[in-house]
C-alpha cells in the first residue's frame, strides 16, 4: 500500500518528445471531506500547494521520461496526452495510474490556464510535419482556477436526467462547461451525471473559490449537489 497526496501531471507528447504540462487537484468521491462513492471527478484546482518546480523535474525526470523511452524501447510511437495519475509519498512520487488522455474535470483548467496557443502543440502530437513538440513552450498563467462539478440527484449510480437548467444566464464572473445538458425546445436540461463544471480564476485561491461558489450559487436543477469543499485544503496550506 502507498500512502500520500495524490495529484495528477500532464505531459503531450509526439511520439519523440514530451512537453509537459501542469499538475491538477482532482476529487474523485461524490461527497465533501473525501466520503461517498468513488465518481469521475467532482471537482479540481491548481496550482497545488504542496508541488514545486523539484517535484515536477523529478516526475520528468524519473517517470515521463522513462516512461517515453520505455514506449520506444517497445517499438511503440506513443502520441497524445500521457496523464500521470501520481501519489507524492514519503519515498518520492511514485505512479499510480496513467491514462492515454486528457482528465475531466482536468482538462478544463489545463486549458483556461494555459496562456499560449495549444493548437501547434495538439497538431505536433497528431504528427503534423509543421510542428515539433521540442520546438514549443507553452505559458501558463500565474493564477489560481478552481473547478467545481454540479451533478444530478443519483450521480454516480443512477443520475436522473431531463431537468431543466434555470441561471446559466446570471452567470458572468466564471465559465460554465457544459457536460451533462442539451438543448430542449429552446431550454437547457439535465442529460448525464455530471451536468455542468463550473471555474473560477483569480489572484489566488480564495478568489478563485469565491468566484466559482457565487457562480454555483447561481445555478438550480432538481436534485443538483456538488461538493462544497474543492479547494477548502488548498487554502489552508
Ligand atoms: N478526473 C479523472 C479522470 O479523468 O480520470
Amino acid at each position: 500500500m502507498m500512502s500520500g497526496p495524490e495529484v495528477s501531471f500532464f505531459a503531450l507528447c509526439d511520439g519523440q518528445s514530451l512537453l509537459p504540462l501542469i499538475e491538477v487537484q482532482d476529487h474523485k468521491r461524490a461527497y465533501d471531506g473525501d466520503l461517498g462513492p468513488n465518481t469521475g471527478g467532482m471537482g479540481c484546482y491548481s496550482p497545488v500547494p504542496f508541488w514545486n518546480a523539484k517535484l515536477r523535474e523529478q516526475v520528468i525526470e524519473t517517470i515521463l521520461q522513462p516512461t517515453l523511452e520505455g514506449l520506444k524501447s517497445d517499438g511503440i510511437e506513443y502520441r497524445g496526452v500521457l496523464y500521470c495519475g501520481l501519489m507524492i509519498t514519503e519515498d518520492g512520487p511514485k505512479v499510480v495510474e496513467y491514462n492515454a488522455r486528457f482528465g475531466d474535470p482536468e482538462c478544463q483548467i489545463l486549458m483556461t490556464l494555459c496562456a499560449s496557443d495549444i493548437v501547434p502543440a495538439l497538431l505536433a502530437c497528431a504528427g503534423s510535419k509543421d510542428h515539433s513538440l521540442a520546438d514549443i513552450e507553452l505559458n501558463w498563467r500565474d493564477e489560481a482556477a478552481l473547478l467545481v462539478v454540479l451533478a444530478a440527484s443519483g450521480y454516480p449510480a443512477t443520475p436522473r436526467r431531463d431537468d431543466p437548467i434555470i441561471g446559466l444566464e446570471s452567470v458572468s464572473d466564471a465559465l460554465v462547461f457544459h457536460a451533462g445538458t442539451r438543448s430542449e425546445n429552446g431550454h437547457i436540461v439535465t442529460a448525464g451525471g455530471r451536468v455542468l463544471g463550473v471555474l473560477g480564476t483569480g489572484a489566488n485561491f480564495s478568489e478563485a473559490r469565491a468566484r466559482t461558489y457565487e457562480a454555483v450559487s447561481r445555478i438550480h436543477f432538481e436534485g443538483a449537489h456538488y461538493r462544497t469543499d474543492i479547494g477548502k485544503l488548498a487554502m489552508s496550506e
